[in-house]
């Protein structure tokens, strides 16, 4: 059934993230507005007051004052996730001083060498788990500047090698394969950082201050997908997704979308705090299958899921390649979404670094396992409301890690 509306996605997780630890380390008070109230978001804010950074709120709006990290008191915990963990460890790592990380029961199987081994060549110490899973422990202090070639495309990697890098001897470059998304570079601009940024390359020298800022945090784009997914996929419908951050290493999934044929338009485009933002109007179609793979991946890795429910109500078969990280995120989404397809009467093949899946799709009712995992459950709740049957999800409250309010929000539309 076509679906109408109008809908705000919550504050954007990656920039939401940021602004926690940007603020803590800057000279001043930042005020961060719209941030997202989630689990992850929360652990984050966690491990930025054991450093003695101190956090107030004060209605929607939170102040933080910044300040030099101090070695924390007790173990810090990043529960879900991998953003928290991995960007504490850049700090933590210029840090004078010893700290404990762990996580949940996810997390503690995600992979952090990608982080340690460069974090140790800049002079940081680590223990931690046999193949450098959490719990770990770093004991911090002077940091020289790396050249470091990246072997995965991965936000996360640069966030931390950069952070650190804010305090070590020295310039440090960072080189990727392909574009991740550029949350850091833009928000250490924004609060006052000389950073350069090129083709594939960004770097920074250390010893730079930074200066406390206002922050609104625009709407999570992957957030926002899902409705988008169910409006594109579903002729006759149209909304209208308001105040988005539409960075364009965060919108593949938009471009994806338009080659499956849907109408979108992005209208009242603005900048703020470093980031583009604006509105979307989305105009369902009757969807044909895309190919998905290559440089693409880095910009809409979180968008997968979605997309692969977008696959199985298009016309013929999508493929989706080189997206072996999505093996390596809060559950193995390649297998979580061919399992819980497969389960409905779905035809989905795995492979080692993607999927492919013939549409449309005939399904029939029946129980998913999330594994616990967010967008697995907002996939599957999405694929049940595009074909109109009940799809029920093991754990519905995993939801909450990046969209909390999420099933209200989908029952506003339809
Ligand atoms: C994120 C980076 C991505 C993404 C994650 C958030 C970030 O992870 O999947 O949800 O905020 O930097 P990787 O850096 O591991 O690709």
């Amino acid at each position: 059934m076509a679906i109408h509306g109008e809908i705000t996605p919550p504050g954007d997780k990656s920039i939401s993230h940021r602004a926690f630890m940007l603020g803590g380390l800057a000279r001043g008070t930042t005020v961060v507005r719209n941030a997202l109230e989630s689990e992850d978001v929360r652990s984050t804010r966690g491990a930025v007051q054991a450093l003695s950074v101190e956090i107030h709120k004060d209605g929607d709006t939170y102040l933080v004052r910044g300040s030099t990290p101090s070695e924390p008191l007790t173990v810090i915990d990043a529960g879900n996730s991998g953003t928290t963990a991995r960007l504490i460890c850049g700090i933590l790592a210029g840090m004078d001083g010893f700290a404990a990380i762990t996580g949940d029961s996810s997390l503690v199987r995600r992979p952090m060498a990608r982080i340690i081994r460069p974090l140790e060549s800049m002079g940081a110490r680590f223990m931690a788990r046999k193949h450098g899973y959490l719990p770990l422990a770093v004991s911090g202090g002077l940091l020289h500047g790396i050249s470091h070639t990246m072997e995965v495309a991965s936000a996360q990697v640069k966030s931390a090698l950069l952070l650190a890098g804010l305090r070590a001897k020295g310039e440090t470059r960072i080189m990727e394969p392909s574009r991740s998304r550029d949350h850091t570079e833009r928000m250490l601009r924004f609060f006052g950082a000389d950073i350069h940024q090129g083709p594939g390359v960004v770097s920074l020298s250390g010893g730079q201050e930074l200066e406390a800022r206002d922050i609104v945090v625009p709407g999570d784009p992957s957030s926002a997908a899902f409705p988008v997914v169910w409006a594109a996929a579903t002729p006759g419908s149209e909304i209208m997704v308001r105040d988005v951050c539409l960075n364009p290493t965060r919108t593949g999934f938009l471009e994806v979308l338009e080659r499956m044929g849907a109408k979108i338009s992005r209208e009242n485009i603005r900048e703020a705090a470093g980031e583009r933002v604006g509105d979307l109007v989305i105009r369902g179609a009757r969807l044909q299958a895309a190919s998905i793979a290559g440089e693409e991946i880095p910009r809409l890795i979180d968008e997968i899921p979605i997309l692969v429910v977008a696959g199985c109500l298009a016309e013929g078969t999508t493929t989706i390649r080189d997206a072996g990280e999505l093996r390596v995120k809060e559950t193995d989404r390649i297998s979580a979404m061919a399992k819980g397809l497969s389960s409905l009467g779905a035809r989905v093949e795995e492979l080692d670094d993607g999927l492919d899946i013939h549409g449309p799709a005939r399904l029939s009712p029946g129980r998913v396992r999330t594994f616990s995992d967010h967008r697995i459950a907002m996939s599957f709740h999405i694929l049940s409301k595009a074909c109109a049957m009940e799809i029920t999800l093991d754990d519905r409250d995993c939801v909450g890690i990046s969209y909390p309010g999420f099933f209200n929000a989908m029952e506003s539309l339809g």
